[in-house]
């Protein structure tokens, strides 16, 4: 008799590796350390190419000091600290030169992003003498930034600009001191940023849109209907129309300050005292229209402005003037020029920039000169030297939308003016 028995299984042993399954988990555990020690060898390949190239571009835009010691001559350069890779951008710290300021850095930002082989980089303070240099794979200016569909409620809340090189917002409250200049050659942009800065603004409380517009796109047709067209002016028919109106903007402001509150040298923009923002579009033109037909009628337009621009600010008076280039004689004189605080430049020749924003501007002056339109140059009191990508309302079509949609309507029970 035989018996047929079926032969044992064999397990393996299993013992070492941890139960079922346990030589997967094993393999997967030291597949996953050689990644981990293969990417930080790459970290550490990348940390130190950067360390050289940031050594060297430091060098090369002249960030840098000699120091003569024995051996001979050696540069310092800021120290570069610890290179960061993230999903959402790349960022290295370094630590600031004796004497050095993160300034110094912004200083020369562009060319040193081009060097480390990015399109541009900021930097942010960290703690002690150690800065962030965080570096941008794009060009923020390059593309497109649409203004979002908002409007402010008063004079003292922030509206949009644009958006800088490194991303941040720029934006300007109307009720802060100060009259905005902008300039920029045909077709750059001055227009749709002033359609950007008038959509915000059309339905404040507090803010009466006034001003003189020879070219009628800006100011005229698309308020109508609104509390702000009466206090327009548009075409270059009539220029007497446009003298007589700045003539009835300065008495009103004379009236305010006449009736200055005791112990107040300014007033604070209510709904029955708005803020006056005078609006001049294609101003040089228009002196020169009045040039053309009598030398006293643009004597009285420019003695006019002026006035607004050297009293205005105390009296809730603010100027907006746009010229293709803010030459002394095309804008009322150096005086008048000098009263601009926020002074926006679109693409213009080297020496037009130098002109507006002083020497600080003059290395920018070539890449400038053939900028794309919307991009432009600004200084302003804590806006040092920014380049700025303008808020693109979407053209007149889409101005007009918004004007008839948020601009404030007539109301009757407000200030008297003169
Ligand atoms: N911020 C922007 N973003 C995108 N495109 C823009 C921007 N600003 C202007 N543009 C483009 O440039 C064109 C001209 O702009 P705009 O009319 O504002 O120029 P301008 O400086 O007022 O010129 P002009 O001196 O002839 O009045 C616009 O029609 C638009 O296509
Ligand atoms: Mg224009």
């Amino acid at each position: 008799m035989s018996t047929e028995r079926t032969p044992a299984r064999r397990h393996p042993v299993r013992w070492h590796t941890g139960g079922p399954g346990g030589a997967r988990r094993l393999l997967g555990r030291l597949r996953a350390r050689l990644e981990e020690q293969q990417r930080a060898e790459t970290h550490r390949m990348l940390e130190a190419d950067m360390r050289g190239l940031w050594r060297e571009a430091c060098t090369g835009v002249g960030l840098c000091q000699y120091i003569d010691v024995a051996a001979g001559l050696t540069v310092r350069t800021p120290r570069f600290g610890a290179l960061r890779l993230g999903r959402s951008g790349s960022s290295f710290t370094v630590e600031l030169m004796p004497g050095g300021e993160p300034q110094d850095i912004e200083a020369h930002a562009p060319r040193l992003a081009h060097s480390l082989g990015f399109a541009g980089l900021r930097v942010q303070p960290v703690a002690g003498r150690w800065v962030r240099v965080v570096l941008h794979h794009h060009d923020p200016l390059a593309s497109m930034f649409r203004l979002p569909h908002t409007v402010i409620g008063r004079a003292d809340e922030a509206v949009l600009l644009g958006r800088a090189e490194d991303a941040r917002l720029i934006e300007h409250a109307l009720a802060s001191p100060g009259h905005i200049a902008v300039q920029g050659q045909n077709g750059s942009g001055k227009t749709q940023l002033s359609y950007g800065l008038l959509a915000q603004l059309a339905a404040a409380a507090d803010v009466l849109i006034t001003g003189s517009d020879i070219t009628g796109l800006l100011l005229g047709r698309v308020w109508d209907g609104s509390a702000h067209r009466e206090w327009q002016v548009t075409g270059s028919r009539d220029l007497v129309a446009h003298a007589e109106h700045l003539d009835r903007l300065v008495a009103w402001m004379d009236q305010r300050l006449d009736a200055m509150p005791p112990r107040q040298d300014s007033i604070t923009p209510t709904a029955q005292h708005p803020l006056v923002l005078v609006a001049l579009e294609e101003f040089p033109g228009l002196l020169r229209a009045a040039q053309a037909k009598d030398r006293k009628l643009a004597e009285r337009i420019t003695s006019a402005v002026l006035r607004l621009l050297s009293e205005g600010r105390k009296a809730a008076f603010r100027v907006l003037m746009l010229a293709q280039r803010f030459e002394a004689n095309a804008v009322g004189g150096g005086y008048a020029r000098d009263q601009f605080a926020l002074r926006l430049s679109f693409r213009v020749p080297a020496d037009s920039l130098v002109m507006l924003h002083g020497d600080d501007a003059r290395s920018l002056g070539t890449e400038h000169a053939n900028a794309a339109p919307g991009i432009a140059y600004l200084s302003a009191p804590g806006h040092d030297c920014t380049r700025l990508r303008a808020a693109y309302v979407g053209g007149y079509g889409a101005f007009c939308d918004r004007i008839a949609r948020d601009a404030r309507r007539p109301d009757r029970r407000r200030e008297d003016a003169a």
